[in-house]
């Protein structure tokens, strides 16, 4: 197994179609596939497409939550209801930035899996965002270009710094707030 060299935003391999796997059970995409678990839990990701690895292939491997890492080969997705959801997501390719960025809530995922057996399922949530941004790399999309807000999209060390901040004034608030409530000022007795 090897690391990978990750292509960074700006490198036209991200901006191209990438092509089927013609043959999933190919010796050279198993290790692909390896390479590439190998690479994102290096680079502590929770996703990695072919292109950001330099292949144009229409394949990412993934993980969520606590479960073990996956690949995807061929992916078809499709949204489940019209629902759009909000969240933060960060790119490999883009390192040290965040954005926020809308994605369908919950999707219908077809493909095959390392093995090249079918699979097919629906996911939502971090699941769905993660499908999404992955497969959207495939078709040369970027997260930056789906998001409808660019005041939400900035350096994570900022962003944590300014989350922090607002939490820190929110609570000032909150303790002033309960402050008041629990010691009412008693009005001048006559
Ligand atoms: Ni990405």
């Amino acid at each position: 197994m090897a690391i990978l060299k990750i292509a960074r935003m700006g490198h036209p391999v991200l901006l191209q179609t990438a092509e089927p796997v013609s043959d999933p059970a190919a010796p050279e995409v198993r290790r692909l596939i390896a390479d590439m678990i190998e690479t994102m839990h290096d680079a502590q990701g929770v996703g990695l497409a072919a292109p950001q690895v330099h292949v144009p292939l229409r394949l990412f491997v993934y993980r969520t939550g606590a479960a073990t890492a996956a690949a995807l080969i061929n992916p078809e997705l499709e949204p489940i209801g019209e629902e759009v959801e909000r969240g933060w997501e960060g790119c490999l390719s883009i390192p040290g930035l965040r954005g926020c960025v809308p994605r369908a809530k919950r999707v219908r995922f077809r493909g095959l899996d390392a093995e090249g057996r079918p699979v097919s399922g629906e996911a939502e949530g971090m699941a769905a965002r993660v499908f999404q941004h992955e497969t959207d790399h495939l078709d040369g999309i970027l997260y930056p270009m789906r998001m409808d807000d660019l005041s939400l999209f900035g350096f994570t060390e900022e962003l944590a710094r300014a989350a922090e901040e607002a939490e820190r004034k929110a609570a000032a608030l909150a303790a002033r707030g309960d402050g008041a409530a629990a010691a009412p000022q008693q009005p001048p007795q006559p």
